[in-house]
């Protein structure tokens, strides 16, 4: 044997493209989720095209206020928005894209405002960001701006910005996606979002409200049960890709307002005792009688608490536009470095 072969120098390093397998990770969240007291299972299993379909339904409910909250500011403010980057070209990064109209009101007004912009949609449902390409055929015949959508999940979009961030960017985070993260995960979020940035880029995000709870109540526990649905479907869809035996009629939902943490909270709740097998995770799960899964945190703000997460993670606040309820938010962020 050669000497050398115990020199680093000698030694091969492999660097795999590490293919993720996505029904194992799925396994190992719910494996991970269910273990815990009290039960839990992560938000991001809401979106699948199932999922995704039902979330567009939840936006057209009349008890679903943040999304017709946010049209109405995004219609009377893109003008004053796209003012505060007059003569830039700008890259607008959307994470978390939705079906388009109400990104479509923002770009107009940049169109309008004469900038030269690159979009950048980005979701991890490729259903999703096709749905959104479709829509801005529709609306413009042809696209007057050149897009790039992007199929990643938020922290791989980060890293597309990092890469092309030779002009002004201005990331776009809206419908209060950011209520799905607790106060220490927002935090991490923001500042990994200021670290992708230049000085002086710009970030839109929405923020829902704190408001009167019969409001906040009735927005997530509507009448037609459309949420209850979207709920069940995480069910669903554990029994269809893990061969698990979740059977709905044994489990009720509600959606509750968490006046310590400021948070809707999601639930489904076992309505007897009972075991649940999952035949990928390999493990049986006991529900005892009116025990949780937590399923869901929805963060409701006060104006204080988007300055501090501002303040807190490098950026500082241009211009709060909000509806004429006062219900949501649209807060304009400069970062300052
Ligand atoms: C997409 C996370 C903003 O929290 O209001 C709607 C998801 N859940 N109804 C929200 C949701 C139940 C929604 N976000």
């Amino acid at each position: 044997m050669n000497a050398k072969t115990n020199n680093s120098e000698s030694i091969e390093v492999l660097t795999p493209d590490i293919k993720n397998d996505p029904a194992h990770e799925l396994a190992l969240s719910v494996l991970e989720g269910l273990s815990k007291k009290p039960k839990n299972l992560p938000s991001r299993l809401f979106y699948d095209d199932k999922g995704s379909e039902l979330f567009k339904k939840i936006m057209e409910l009349e008890e679903y206020y943040p999304t017709r909250c946010e049209a109405e500011i995004l219609d009377q403010y893109s003008g004053k928005i796209a003012g505060y980057l007059t003569g830039e070209d700008v890259n607008i990064v959307e994470l978390g894209c939705g079906d388009g109209t109400k990104t479509i009101k923002i770009l107009n007004g940049f169109l309008k405002n004469q900038n030269k912009i690159t979009f950048v949609p980005l979701d991890i449902s490729r259903a999703a960001v096709d749905f959104l390409l479709g829509n801005l055929k529709k609306e413009y015949g042809k696209i007057p701006f050149s897009v790039q959508g992007l199929v990643a999940e938020y922290f791989q979009g980060l890293t597309w910005l990092t890469d092309n961030a030779s002009q002004r960017n201005l990331v776009i985070f809206l419908g209060s996606n950011i209520g799905n993260f607790n106060r220490p995960t927002a935090l991490r979020f923001l500042r990994h979002l200021w670290h992708s940035l230049n000085p002086n880029d710009l970030v839109l995000i929405g923020f829902d409200l704190k408001k009167d709870l019969d409001i906040l109540y009735d927005a997530y526990n509507d009448k037609d049960g459309v949420t209850k649905e979207f709920n069940f479907n995480v069910l669903d869809r554990i029994n269809q890709l893990l061969g698990g035996e979740f059977k709905r009629e044994n489990f009720q939902h509600q959606g509750l307002y968490n006046i310590q943490t400021g948070a809707m909270e999601s639930y489904l709740i076992s309505q007897k005792d009972h075991t649940v097998n999952i035949e990928e995770v390999g493990k049986s799960f006991h529900f005892e009688a009116w025990e949780p899964i937590h399923m869901e945190y929805s963060y409701k703000y006060l104006k204080s608490d988007i300055e501090n997460l501002a303040g807190d993670t490098g950026f500082e606040i241009l211009e709060n536009f909000t509806d004429k309820n006062g219900y949501f938010i649209d807060s304009l962020w400069k970062v300052i470095k």
